[in-house]
């Protein structure tokens, strides 16, 4: 299925996509704001996303910018859980070059559209690292809000790191929508 927003398309993660991905997760300037252990080999690339292509309970969608069509990013709806209403939402724009220019809060806004109004889901979280003010800045512009720090969160090459707990509730998201033009 294809997701529509105003600057970027999201369509589904495919097999053919494994070799970009992996170009794109083994980038340090990006990997730093990420959990993910690099170097990640291509045959573990591909292990990975065989599965994403084939879960049941995540959604995971790559990035295209909508005027050229070119693939900049991916953006994953992840462990959704229909009893309790809710998922985690986490994304990279792969080119710092498309960093700060909108595209990962309107591939957000369309995701958290698919999440509430398709899915039904009730409550997106995210997770992000103590030294990533953009990421915090451009959940809080989709209506996520910090609900706690946790501390030592994620161990990455030996060391610990904090991460902040944000989320989106679907009645504050669905105001907001609203005023963004997203509904
Ligand atoms: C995080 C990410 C997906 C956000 O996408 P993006 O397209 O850069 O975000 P947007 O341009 O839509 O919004 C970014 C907001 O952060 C603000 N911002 C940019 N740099 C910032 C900084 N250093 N400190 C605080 N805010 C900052 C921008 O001003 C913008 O807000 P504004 O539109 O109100 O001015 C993208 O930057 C990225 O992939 N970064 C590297 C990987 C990463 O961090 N992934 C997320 C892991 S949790």
């Amino acid at each position: 299925m294809i997701l529509k927003g105003k600057k970027v398309v999201l369509r589904p993660v495919k097999i053919s996509d494994t070799k970009m991905l992996h170009r794109w997760i083994n980038n340090k300037k990006v990997n730093r704001f990420l959990t993910t252990e690099i170097p990640i080999s291509l045959a573990k690339e591909k292990r990975k996303v065989r599965q994403m292509v084939k879960s049941k309970i995540s959604k995971h969608f790559v990035i295209k910018k909508k005027d050229t069509g070119e693939p900049i990013g991916v953006m994953s709806l992840a462990r959704i859980d229909k009893k309790h209403k809710r998922a985690i939402s986490g994304a990279f724009i792969a080119d710092s070059k498309y960093w700060g220019r909108g595209y990962g809060s309107d591939a957000k806004m369309t995701l958290l559209r698919y999440a509430f109004l398709k899915l039904d889901l009730n409550r997106v979280e995210s997770y992000v690292l103590t030294n990533n003010p953009r990421s915090m800045a451009y959940n809080k512009k989709c209506g996520y809000k910090c609900e706690g720090l946790l501390r030592q969160y994620v161990l990455k090459q030996g060391k610990f790191y904090d991460s902040i707990l944000l989320a989106v509730i679907k009645k504050d998201w669905l105001l907001l929508a609203k005023r963004q033009s997203y509904l």
